[in-house]
């Protein structure tokens, strides 16, 4: 009998010290410790470069090249590496991307797409990095309970009146909801919730709130047909199908009832069109490198311009770039 209440007792200790080390897990922080802060100008300049898709194979000196000119011309008051920055990339990539981005002594954010995971580092590699970089923005608590990585917003401040909100939002990679058919991932349910909560926090709703994320949503096809059938207003191009998320969970719904009036995505390198959805953008970018498929005519950037005015599609412009006429021909 002893013995059973010697054992039964180291088992209830086992049970305890496996419930406490759980619940020490979750550490939850307060929405303003997502929080970025920006000095708002008329005519703020956000530089969106996405699907750069480093891998180890690139020629980086080239495509740097292409990068700091573009960087150059844009003259961004912030740079957004909208996801699929890499591609069987190792740590040398990250390290090289990074430290090439943070160069320009302006303010960036990294963003993970559904490749970036996929080199010969560990997963959390690149978040690492880019959090203790100079100029990045990247925030991340990882026992905080909110799926993904990338779930911080900027705010651009005049004074003490917020002009701008820009949430960066970690869209995910592959979809595990379905782990037969090989699909994208969504904007969880806990990151939407905190996107609620941080809008929550106004009382005052003058702001004009965007965000920034990798994979589509699914109303981007419905955005598009409606623009070529002229229903909505639109400009730009896809030229080839979209990819979204395979479960919808709602973002395009929940996105919109938390104010936020666009959202632009990178992910179908070859699609660049920007569509008013009934009051949402539903913007695409322009693929910043020649890595992977791509169109030669349709390198560059998307470039967003934060002014005054009420913000609309006309505040949003893909620059194309060539190539061969920045880094030299071959
Ligand atoms: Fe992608």
């Amino acid at each position: 009998m002893k013995k059973i209440k010697y054992v039964l007792a180291l088992f209830i200790a086992a049970v305890m010290i496996f419930a406490v080390g759980c619940s020490a897990k979750i550490e939850l922080h307060d929405v303003s410790e997502y929080r970025k802060i920006l000095d708002y100008k008329d005519g703020f300049k956000v530089m969106m470069l996405t699907d750069i898709h480093i891998s180890r194979l690139s020629n980086v000196e080239e495509l740097s090249k292409y990068l700091a000119h573009n960087i150059n011309e844009a003259q961004p008051d912030l740079i957004v590496l909208n996801g699929d920055n890499f591609f069987d990339a190792s740590r040398a990539s990250v390290d090289y991307l990074f430290n090439f981005i943070d160069s320009f002594k302006i303010s960036w954010v990294y963003l993970q797409g559904n490749h970036d995971h996929q080199g010969t580092f560990e997963p959390t590699y690149p978040d690492e990095v880019a959090s203790r970089m100079k100029y990045s923005l990247n925030v991340d608590y990882p026992n905080d309970g909110i799926d993904g990585t990338q779930n911080f917003y900027v705010d651009l401040v005049d004074g003490n009146d917020l002009v701008y909100r820009l949430f960066m939002i970690d869209g995910g990679s592959y979809s595990r909801l379905n782990p037969v058919k090989y699909t994208y991932e969504q904007i969880r349910e806990s990151q939407l919730a905190h996107i609620e909560k941080i809008q929550a926090q106004e009382e005052d709703d003058s702001y004009t709130s965007l965000a920034f994320f990798h994979i589509p949503l699914q109303e981007y096809e419905d955005a598009y047909k409606g623009y070529i059938e002229g229903k909505y207003e639109g400009k730009g191009e896809n030229r080839e199908g979209n990819y979204p998320s395979a479960f919808s969970s709602n973002q395009y719904e929940r996105l919109k009832a938390a104010g936020i009036r666009g959202v632009f995505c990178g992910h179908d390198h070859i699609n660049n069109s920007i569509v008013d959805y009934n009051g949402f953008i539903c913007g695409y970018g322009v693929k910043a490198t020649r890595e992977i498929y791509h169109d030669d005519d349709i390198l560059g950037y998307l470039l967003i311009t934060l002014t005054d005015e009420a913000f609309s599609i006309d505040n949003c412009t893909s620059v194309y770039v060539d190539y061969d006429s920045v880094v030299g021909g071959k």
